[in-house]
């Protein structure tokens, strides 16, 4: 039986939840629910991602202790995951006892086998990114991504030497041994790789909100190594057994384009300084962002589209589909309510709603209810196997048009009275159509690929409305 690993970053808990982090979280449910509906042994990692300044900083201002904090923050992100039906086998917090004890673990072979050493860090630190940031990444002096000015910090630190590994990267990236995807983000990592990596500062003395080194009580564990193993540590691992693990490597690593980068150098850097015949991930599928009316979606600026809100307004199958549909996989997209519910009232309310009750009614009144179903597939494998989200879905919808329009042009609701046989004939292929836009859509909208095989297969077919009531 093939098996397929695919993870989610783990999100700070800094934020709550929001329709960003659940675009990461739906697509790779669905991705998920796909490869187990090919018979594969599927597991689905996400999480939560808990310690350094930053989270620390929020705990502080929400006068919580950083525990009472993230275990809050970390509830909330599992009520998201419910509300958008979202099924992970594994939710990781890097706060779990057994995720600490194995990064100790981590920290001491990694140090016995020199890839770590003390020294001197100078830099500027966005504590935003939790990154040290260089000239280079800088407008105006500030960070792009968090339009605040880094600060300077000098402190004594260990370092991971990543400089090590740049050229093994750069080689087992280029010949997707390690693979990249979109193309361009595999461009601009190499890029980055071969513009020379340096070795990176992993401690921090003044923050205490993190694992502690085992060799350096003094200093916590920089937060993004602390993050990283996180895929290794959601498996069970303990730090040394890495022999046992079923599930490695990782078929697919979902991410946005934000943290290509560490995920590329990092985290690799990690595995093979721990274990050169470690395996690596075997492919990084790095999406775009979501911008709302075209800014970022930032609790500052007020434009944040919350879970809860998206859920009660469209429903949770509606609100999986409409993050799936509403951007290619891999490009930005901007999102706004007026797009969203435009989007839902045509495909899902005009397009599959309608379809589904204009057919069923035709066949409970002029059939009693039974019409054998013409066999019908529509083939998303490649789409699927590919990431391509959206394209599996317009296959899915166009399949939904040409049946609506087929009840239309052969004015069905006229011809089952003046011609029986051939409105049977059309209502075959109608219902095989149905049948068959209800099996794709199953990993995309599981509650209601469900409700439209169970009636459609039904001994008796029964008139069906309301499945999506159109929204204003
Ligand atoms: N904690 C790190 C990741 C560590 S993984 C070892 C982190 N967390 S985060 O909370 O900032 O989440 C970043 C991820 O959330 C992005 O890579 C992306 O998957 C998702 N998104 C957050 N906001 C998003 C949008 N506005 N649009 C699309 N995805 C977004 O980075």
């Amino acid at each position: 039986m093939n098996k397929f690993y695919i993870t989610t970053p783990i999100y700070y808990v800094n934020d709550k939840p929001h329709i960003g982090h659940a675009y990461t979280s739906v697509a790779a449910d669905i991705l998920a629910r796909w490869h187990k509906s090919q018979g594969e042994e599927v597991f689905f990692l996400t999480g939560t991602d808990e310690h350094g300044a930053k989270v620390a900083q929020a705990a502080e201002k929400a006068g919580q202790s950083p525990k009472d904090f993230c275990d809050n923050r970390a509830q909330d992100f599992q009520d998201a995951w419910k509300l958008f039906n979202v099924k992970y086998d594994k939710f990781i917090r890097t706060t779990d006892a057994a995720h600490e004890a194995a990064i100790k673990r981590a920290l001491q072979r990694m140090y016995e086998r020199d890839f770590i050493y003390q020294g001197t860090y100078e830099g500027l630190y966005c504590t935003g990114c939790e990154q040290y940031k260089i000239a280079d990444d800088l407008i105006d002096g500030k960070c792009p991504e968090h339009q605040v000015e880094p600060q300077l910090m000098k402190e004594e630190s260990y370092f991971f030497k990543l400089s090590f590994f740049g050229r093994e990267l750069a080689k087992r990236i280029s010949n997707d041994e390690l693979l990249i995807e979109p193309k361009e983000r595999k461009s601009e990592v190499l890029n980055f790789i071969r513009s020379g990596l340096n070795d990176i500062s992993i401690s921090r003395k003044n923050v205490k909100w993190g694992i502690p080194l085992p060799f350096d009580k003094e200093h916590t564990t920089y937060v993004w190594v602390d993050a990283l193993l996180n895929y290794l540590t959601g498996l069970g691992w303990d730090g040394d057994n890495e022999k046992e693990l079923k599930f490695w490597p990782a078929d697919a690593q979902l991410m946005a384009k934000d943290i290509v980068r560490v995920h590329s150098t990092i985290w690799p850097g990690l595995l093979l300084a721990l274990n050169q015949g470690f395996k690596l991930p075997k492919r990084f599928f790095v999406h775009g962002f979501f911008t709302i009316n075209g800014q970022k979606m930032s609790k500052s600026l007020g434009n944040v589209i919350w879970p809860e809100e998206m859920v009660a307004k469209f429903s949770a199958d509606a609100s999986r589909y409409l993050l799936a549909a509403s951007t290619p996989f891999g490009h930005d997209g901007d999102i706004s309510w007026e797009k969203l519910t435009e989007k839902y009232n045509a495909d899902l309310a005009n397009g599959l709603g309608n379809l589904v009750s204009r057919v069923f009614n035709i066949i409970e009144k002029n059939f009693d209810g039974k019409i054998k179903a013409k066999k019908d597939k529509i083939d998303i494998a490649a789409e699927m196997e590919n990431f391509k989200l959206y394209q599996a879905l317009e296959k899915i919808i166009a399949k939904i048009d040409w049946a609506n329009k087929k009840i239309d042009e052969t004015k069905l609701w006229e011809l089952v009275k003046t011609n029986k046989g051939e409105a049977q004939k059309t209502l075959a292929e109608l219902l095989g159509a149905i049948i068959a836009i209800g099996e794709a859509l199953a990993p995309f909208m599981p509650e209601t690929a469900g409700k439209i095989l169970a009636a459609a297969k039904a001994e008796k077919i029964q008139k069906r409305e309301g499945l999506f009531p159109r929204i204003k």
